[in-house]
């Protein structure tokens, strides 16, 4: 059985999350959600016992300290760089004509924080895969300052995630939107030819990908706040991001002179989920998600809604999306009432990660029913 709420429980994130403007195009993009101009330091220079590999203690709210521990124990994106040494990547790249996955900025753009080289510290370098600063953007100015207690939340309070990220390169991952963006710029951006050559299809949804739940031994270093329907928040957000990122895949693809009918399914879908989320949470986008009352109730009617576009999904990977935003709305109704989802929650999962048609239609509709 998973243990998937080892690392829930103590409410650690930041409240008040900033506005965030969706057009904001220039972080959308493939690869690296990079910053440009200023220097990134490197993995050591956060690693300290008294700053990311120590004991945790609270902090302006949040419990900090054990993130480096964490990340190198139990994230997947520690180990981004070593896969391409693998044998999957050595397929992948010789069907390329890629001499190395590990030198070819093909891989690295998302296996690492592949800056250019006028951004590369002393202390960076490309083996350590997706970095501290691959998500929370280059250290360089804001390294000294963030080590004050309370400054980041304070920073948080005056400025906007743009003027965190103009004035010190920081990329303010409280704000679900922006979260979704960069996680995106990775997660659903690839070339046709690298899925061609067998490079996993990418699919997304926020809920699920933002609480690693595959693996038992995977763990985020960021838990879920206490009572707050987050995961329906952050499933809703991500369909309207994730849309955009699937549009600017169908575009790119078409510029490439691809077929992109795989990459519009994408579209169709995200589109669809976008519409439920509108339909049971306001109309009002991605910025006003991030505040909107979501009930139990609009929860479970979004989780059922969703569930009826199983029929829709046209392979493994749309049948992943529903599934998944479907159990993440279900978590967010149990979040919401500080009840856990019934034991057969796991069996039925698993049932539905493997069945199709309408047997699958049948075991997402359980899963939604078990949304109270
Ligand atoms: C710089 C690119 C990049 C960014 C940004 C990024 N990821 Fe990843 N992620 C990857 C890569 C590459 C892998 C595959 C790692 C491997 O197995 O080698 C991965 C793997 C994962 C996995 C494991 C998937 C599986 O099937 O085992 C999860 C979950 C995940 N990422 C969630 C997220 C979330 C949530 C965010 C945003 C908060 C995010 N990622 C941001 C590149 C990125
Ligand atoms: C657009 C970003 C992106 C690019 C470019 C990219 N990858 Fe990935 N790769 C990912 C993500 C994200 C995953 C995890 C997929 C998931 O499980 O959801 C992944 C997974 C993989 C996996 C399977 C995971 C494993 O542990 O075996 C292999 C192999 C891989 N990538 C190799 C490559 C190689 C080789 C290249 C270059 C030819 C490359 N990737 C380029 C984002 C990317
Ligand atoms: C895949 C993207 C990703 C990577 C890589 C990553 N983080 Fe995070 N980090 C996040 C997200 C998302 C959050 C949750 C939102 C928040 O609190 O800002 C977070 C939260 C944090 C927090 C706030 C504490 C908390 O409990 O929420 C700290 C401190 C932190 N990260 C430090 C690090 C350090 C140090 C590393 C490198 C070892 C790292 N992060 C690597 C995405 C990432």
């Amino acid at each position: 059985m998973r243990n998937f709420r080892k690392h829930w429980g103590v409410a650690r994130w930041t409240a008040g999350l900033a506005a965030w403007a969706a057009a904001t195009g220039a972080l959308a993009q493939p690869g690296l959600t990079r910053v440009d101009r200023l220097m990134y330091l490197g993995n050591p220079t956060c690693t300290g016992a008294k700053c990311h590999s120590g004991d945790p203690k609270m902090q302006g709210g949040q419990l900090i300290g054990d993130e480096f521990t964490i990340w190198t124990d139990s994230d997947p994106h520690a180990k981004a760089f070593k896969t391409l040494s693998n044998a999957a990547s050595k397929a992948i790249a010789s069907k390329l004509s890629i001499e190395s996955a590990a030198s070819s900025a093909r891989c690295l753009s998302c296996h690492a924080a592949d800056v250019p080289a006028g951004q590369r510290g002393e202390r960076w370098a490309l083996d350590q895969a997706v970095s501290c600063e691959a998500c929370h953007g280059p250290a360089e100015k804001y390294l000294e300052p963030h080590a004050k207690a309370g400054w980041t939340a304070g920073q948080r309070k005056s400025l906007d995630v743009k003027g965190m990220r103009e004035a010190h390169g920081l990329l303010d991952t409280s704000n679900l939107g922006l979260r979704a963006t960069m996680c995106t710029a990775c997660h659903l951006q690839i070339d046709k030819d690298l899925v061609d050559a067998g490079h996993p299809e990418l699919q997304f949804e926020m809920g699920w990908y933002n609480e690693y739940l595959w693996n038992e031994n995977y763990a985020t270093h960021w838990t879920k706040p206490e009572g707050d329907p987050v995961s329906a928040r952050l499933w809703a957000i991500g369909q309207m991001v994730s849309l955009d990122a699937a549009r600017a895949q169908v575009e790119s693809w078409r510029a490439k002179g691809w077929d992109a009918s795989s990459a519009e399914g994408l579209v169709a879908l995200y589109g669809k989920g976008a519409e439920v989320a509108k339909k049971h949470f306001g109309a009002g986008g991605v910025d006003a998600l991030q505040t909107a009352a979501i009930s139990a109730a609009s929860a479970a009617a979004a989780a059922a809604d969703l569930a009826g576009l199983a029929g829709s999904a046209a392979n493994q990977q749309q049948r992943e999306i529903v599934l998944f935003g479907v159990a993440s709305l279900v978590f967010s109704c149990h979040d919401l009432n500080g009840t856990e989802p019934p034991d057969e929650f796991w069996d039925i999962y698993d049932g539905a990660m493997s069945a199709e048609g309408a047997a699958f239609g049948a075991q997402v509709q359980a899963l939604a029913a078990m949304a109270k």
